[in-house]
């Protein structure tokens, strides 16, 4: 996920373009570019970071200019770094790309760029060869537009592509397959981006590009093509929103916004390592079949709501993997003098990657020998750079506080290692494992389902928001999702929650039930349905009232519960993929009528880099 702008006009097109990358940086902040044509030459500045970097590395310059395009990146091939950052140039030096998604074939088209025409690339991206293609062409073509076509039928993945070349500083040429991208339609300027929060202050009329599409913009006019290259017309669309709204692609909040991303971030973490045998394809990931047998132990590692998918990983990786795993709390496995040897293997999950408390604990696992895997979501950051390998999740940036499509995109990465080693060491059989995948293929379109129940959701929450203490309950993977849950509702709303294994409720938290005391109480686990169905009668016994979440079709019990929330049939290992959503939403809403700041809750950093 990168954002893109460009701007040919009357203007100075720098000034629009780090003006509209400033508005696209919530899509991606690991390195910022531009590329213009001034005096007839092709210029690219680019640095790794934020766009207050390109703008020191600009400094005075005005790089005048009535053509030019930016880029903000969100790393996917290559680390970010100056020379990984786009815009990209071909070899001559006469076109420039910049590029959102990813080219699947690229290794082959690059094979190919250098045998033939002895190019030599620069970076480790994707997106290059891109650049080095449409140049090859061109060289021949001299044409842009029939340049980029020729390049595109070349190219196989998910994009949005916008070139310039040197030799035609008239115009811009875009195209786009799977990764979103409008054109802004000014007076005497045309804009291009991925997004309209980038151009929201110069348009308001839109032209809203399709799957296939290629558009030639000049300064007076926009062309749009098909993908038989047929001229077609397009209905402007006329901008009601504001900025902030537009940012948040009409969502209240980024953290709404980012638990209904979740179905896209699982189909997306899944589907990237999935070749079409079902077979997960750990590329980049170099653990051998005689690796995973060794390991003798598996410590998890994390904080916050990444150590609670850890406790995830840890019911599925013995149960599939059959090995011993603890899961500990980044902060307190660095001071314990943890066994660790080289038969270790040391997982550790960060969203940002960048958490100095699972940084410390990573090294000090690494000190002793142990083999680190990381599953980040930032690409590049620290955790990702000190491991020996990284199981990326594909959640894109996220930009609330409270974590919610990092948690189930990294749950997601917990089933796949899951099932790649316990399919390596033959702890789990080819029948099992295809099964267990096709179950986990589903999942996306479940969850798309699910959230379609988002209102009964709200009512509950406009209900009950004004609680002052709320316990989570579950058993199994049930009472690692409560964890999470009261996370959720603590972090956003300030609510003292509280979560437990209902098993463990009689030993003493039980005391704690009076009269309307609300419990949330997940019971999503088929094998231990009676044994929660008991649990739930104990509370009620003492008064409380419960909200109960359940599979589809277990309706039993509701005989015991004062609210029931029903969450689509799947199976026992996978329910937390789903029956986390609730909780999140829950959380939200009960933090928006107690009027929090819901994305940025008080006391609290995205990315804690303090010990
Ligand atoms: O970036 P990380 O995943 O390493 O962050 C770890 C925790 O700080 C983080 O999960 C935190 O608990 C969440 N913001 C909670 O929603």
């Amino acid at each position: 996920m990168c954002g893109i702008v460009g701007y040919i006009g009357k203007d100075n097109a720098k000034d629009i373009i780090i003006d509209g990358l400033k508005k696209l940086e919530y899509r991606g902040y690991d390195s910022a570019g531009i590329a213009i044509v001034r005096d007839g030459k092709l210029e690219i500045k680019k640095h790794v970071g934020g766009i207050a970097n390109l703008e020191n590395l600009i400094g005075d310059d005005p790089m005048t200019s009535h053509i030019g395009i930016g880029h903000t990146r969100w790393a996917t091939h290559g680390a970010p770094s100056d020379l990984n950052a786009h815009p990209h140039g071909s070899q001559d030096g006469k076109i420039a790309i910049i590029h959102n998604g990813i080219i699947e074939n690229y290794h082959e088209l690059k094979e190919e760029l250098i045998r033939e025409h002895n190019i030599k690339f620069k970076s480790e991206t994707d997106s290059e060869v891109i650049a080095q293609l449409i140049g090859v062409i061109y060289q021949e073509k001299k044409d842009l537009l029939e340049s980029v076509f020729a390049a595109v039928d070349r190219m196989r993945g998910a994009y949005a592509i916008v070139a310039i070349a040197e030799d035609e500083p008239d115009k811009i040429v875009a195209v786009r397959k799977d990764a979103p991208l409008i054109v802004g339609l000014g007076k005497g300027s045309n804009f291009v981006a991925s997004d309209i929060p980038a151009l929201l202050k110069y348009v308001k009329e839109i032209y809203l590009i399709e799957n296939n599409e290629t558009v030639l913009l000049t300064s007076e006019k926009v062309t749009i093509f098909d993908e038989n290259r047929e001229e077609i017309n397009r209905e402007v669309f006329h901008v009601t929103w504001d900025a902030d709204a537009a940012e948040k692609e009409g969502y209240e909040h980024f953290m709404l916004k980012e638990i209904y991303e979740q179905p896209k971030g699982l189909s997306e973490t899944l589907n990237r390592r999935l070749d079409e045998n079902g077979k997960i394809n750990l590329e980049g990931i170099t653990l051998t079949k005689a690796e995973i047998e060794k390991f003798s132990k598996i410590y998890i590692v994390a904080c916050g709501t990444a150590y609670h998918a850890g406790l995830v990983g840890k019911y599925i990786i013995e149960k599939l993997v059959r090995v011993p795993v603890e899961v500990d709390v980044a902060s307190e496995f660095r001071y314990r003098d943890p066994l660790v040897d080289e038969n270790t293997l040391f997982i550790a999950i960060s969203q940002s990657g960048e958490t100095l408390d699972t940084l410390a604990a990573l090294r000090e696992a690494k000190s002793k020998g142990a083999r680190v895997l990381s599953v980040v979501n930032v690409v590049g950051s620290s955790v990702a750079r000190e491991s020996d390998d990284v199981f990326y999740t594909w959640a894109g940036p996220e930009i609330a506080v409270a974590s919610t499509k990092a948690y189930t995109t990294q749950l997601m990465c917990m089933y796949m290692l899951a099932l790649y080693m316990g399919l390596e060491k033959g702890t789990i059989d080819r029948d099992y494992y295809d099964q267990f995948i096709r179950d986990l293929q589903k999942m996306p379109e479940k969850l798309e389902e699910f959230l379609k129940k988002a209102s009964q959701i709200e009512d509950e929450a406009k209900q009950l928001y004004n609680r002052e203490q709320v316990f989570f309950i579950g058993r199994g993977l049930d009472s690692a999702v409560s964890y999470e849950g009261s996370l959720k509702l603590k972090e956003i709303s300030y609510i003292n929650s509280f979560a437990i294994a209902a098993g463990e409720l009689k030993h003493g938290t039980i005391a704690l039930m009076e009269p309307g005391t609300l419990v949330i109480a997940l019971a999503c686990q088929d094998f231990l349905y009676e044994k929660m169905v008991s649990n739930i009668q104990e509370i009620k016994a003492r008064g409380a009232y419960v909200m109960a979440i359940a599979k589809d079709g277990n309706e039993s019990i509701a005989k015991h519960s004062d609210k029931m929330i029903y969450i689509p049939e799947c199976r026992d290992e996978i329910t937390p993929l789903i029956s986390v959503v609730p909780l999140q939403l829950f959380a939200y809403y009960v933090a928006k009528e107690r009027g929090c700041n819901i994305d940025k809750p008080k006391n609290l950093a995205k990315s804690v880099t303090v010990e």
